[in-house]
C-alpha cells in the first residue's frame, strides 16, 4: 500500500482533499489526520473491521481503546448511554478542545472499539481539518494518536509517515499541531470525575469549573503501578517511548543542572552519545553531549508543544541516552512530566 499525502491549509482545507480522504474512512480505511493535540489515525468508529485494521496498522494491544472524534456535540446522544449533567457543562465550554470524556457507551458502538469496555472516550477536535473530515465522512471517526504503539505521539505528518508510510491510507497533511501533547482524558463515569490522562486541558482549568475532580493516582506515580490500581487501559502500556534510553531529572533547576551533568560525564565515560533536553533558561550549561531546548520554562505552553518531536530527533541523531530536565508539573507541565516519567520506564532522579 502506498500512503497518499495530502497537503491541506490547517485553517480553510481545500473540500476535495478532504473528501478524498473521507472517501478511504466511508470504505472502511485509515486516514492520518492533524487535530490541535497530535496526529490520529482514523477509522470510521461504527465499522468493528476498519477499527480492527487501525489497531493492526498502529500494532496497538486491543485492550486499550481508541478515543471517538465527532464534529457535533448531538452525536454524543449517540455513542453515549447517558449524558451526565456535569458533561453539558465541559462540553459547553471545552469543545471543540483538548478535553476527552468518558461515557457509558451505547449499543451503536462495536465492541473492538471500546475494546470491550462498558464505556466510550469522546472528544470534539478544534482543527477544522479534523472537523471537516469528520462531517465528509458522515460517521464518528475512532482515532488514536498516529505513532506506531509505544512511540512519542506524532506532531506532525513527517512523523506520522516516519511510523505509518506504507500502513495506511492517506494522511492529511496540514503542518504541526499546536498543543503538542495529546488531550486531558476525563471519566465521566466515576463520582467525584477523574481525571485519567492529564493532556491539552490543564487540570486546574477542571477543578475550577467542576468544583469536584481527581486525579488518577497513575497521573502522578512516581513507578509503575500494579494493574488492578490503574483505571485506564492506556495507562498499563508503555508509552511515548523514542529508541533512546530515557532519565528524568526533577528537583530545583540549579540542582536539576548540576545532576544532568554529572550523569552525562557518567553516561559518556561509558561510551554513549548522550542527549539533554532541556530548556532556554539552562541548555548553555551544559556540553559535550547533543543539547536541545524545550523552550522557556516560563511558557510551559511551548514546552508541551516541542516535547514529541524533541525526542524523535534524539532518536534521528542516534543518541543513546536522552536526560531529560523535569519541568514544574502544573498547567501544561503536569502533561508534560506525565510523559517524560512514561517515556523514561519511570527512570526518576531526584536532585538535591
Ligand atoms: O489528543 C488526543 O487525545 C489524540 C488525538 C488524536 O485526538 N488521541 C489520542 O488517542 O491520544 P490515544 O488512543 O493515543 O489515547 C486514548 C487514551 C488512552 O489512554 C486510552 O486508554 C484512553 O484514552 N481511553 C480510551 N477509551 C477509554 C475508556 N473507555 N475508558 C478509559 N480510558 C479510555
Ligand atoms: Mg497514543
Amino acid at each position: 500500500m502506498k500512503t497518499l499525502v495530502l497537503k491541506v491549509d490547517s485553517e480553510e482545507p481545500d473540500i476535495e482533499k478532504v473528501r478524498l480522504a473521507a472517501d478511504f474512512i466511508k470504505k472502511g480505511g485509515l486516514v492520518a489526520f492533524p487535530t490541535e493535540t497530535v496526529y490520529g489515525l482514523g477509522a470510521n468508529a461504527l465499522d468493528a473491521e476498519a477499527v480492527l485494521a487501525l489497531f493492526e496498522a498502529k500494532k496497538r494491544p486491543l485492550d486499550n481503546p481508541p478515543i471517538v472524534h465527532i464534529c457535533d456535540v448531538k452525536d454524543v446522544c449517540r455513542l453515549a448511554e447517558k449524558v451526565p449533567p456535569q458533561a453539558e457543562v465541559l462540553m459547553e465550554r471545552f469543545w471543540p478542545g483538548p478535553l476527552t470524556l468518558i461515557f457509558k457507551r451505547s449499543d451503536v458502538v462495536p465492541d473492538v472499539t471500546v475494546a470491550g469496555l462498558d464505556t466510550v472516550a469522546v472528544r470534539m477536535p478544534k482543527h477544522n481539518v479534523a472537523l471537516a473530515l469528520i462531517r465528509e465522512s458522515g460517521c464518528p471517526i475512532a482515532a488514536p494518536s498516529a505513532n506506531l504503539a509505544g512511540k512519542p505521539s506524532p506532531t506532525s505528518a513527517e512523523h506520522v509517515l516516519d511510523d505509518l508510510s506504507g500502513r495506511i491510507d492517506a494522511v492529511l497533511d496540514a503542518g504541526p499541531t499546536v498543543v503538542g501533547v495529546e488531550s486531558t482524558v476525563l471519566d465521566l463515569t466515576v463520582d467525584p470525575p477523574q481525571v485519567l490522562r492529564p493532556g491539552g486541558t490543564p487540570f486546574e482549568v477542571l477543578r475550577q469549573v467542576l468544583g469536584r475532580v481527581e486525579l488518577n493516582p497513575a497521573v502522578t506515580a512516581e513507578k509503575a503501578l500494579r494493574m488492578e490500581q490503574v483505571r485506564s487501559p492506556g495507562l498499563r502500556h508503555k508509552h511515548y517511548a523514542p529508541d533512546a534510553e530515557v532519565a528524568v531529572v526533577e528537583g530545583e533547576v540549579d540542582a536539576v543542572v548540576a545532576k544532568v551533568n554529572d550523569l552525562v560525564k557518567l553516561y559518556r565515560e561509558d561510551g554513549r552519545k548522550v542527549g539533554v533536553l532541556a530548556t532556554d533558561e539552562t541548555a548553555a550549561r551544559y556540553s559535550g553531549c547533543v543539547v536541545k531546548s524545550l523552550g522557556s520554562r516560563g511558557d510551559l505552553a511551548v514546552v508541551a508543544r516541542n516535547l514529541f518531536r524533541l525526542l524523535r530527533e534524539f532518536d534521528l541523531e542516534g543518541v543513546d541516552v536522552i536526560v531529560a530536565e523535569g519541568v514544574p508539573a502544573e498547567g501544561l507541565g503536569l502533561a508534560v512530566m506525565n510523559r517524560l516519567r512514561k517515556a523514561s520506564g519511570y527512570h526518576i532522579v531526584k536532585a538535591r
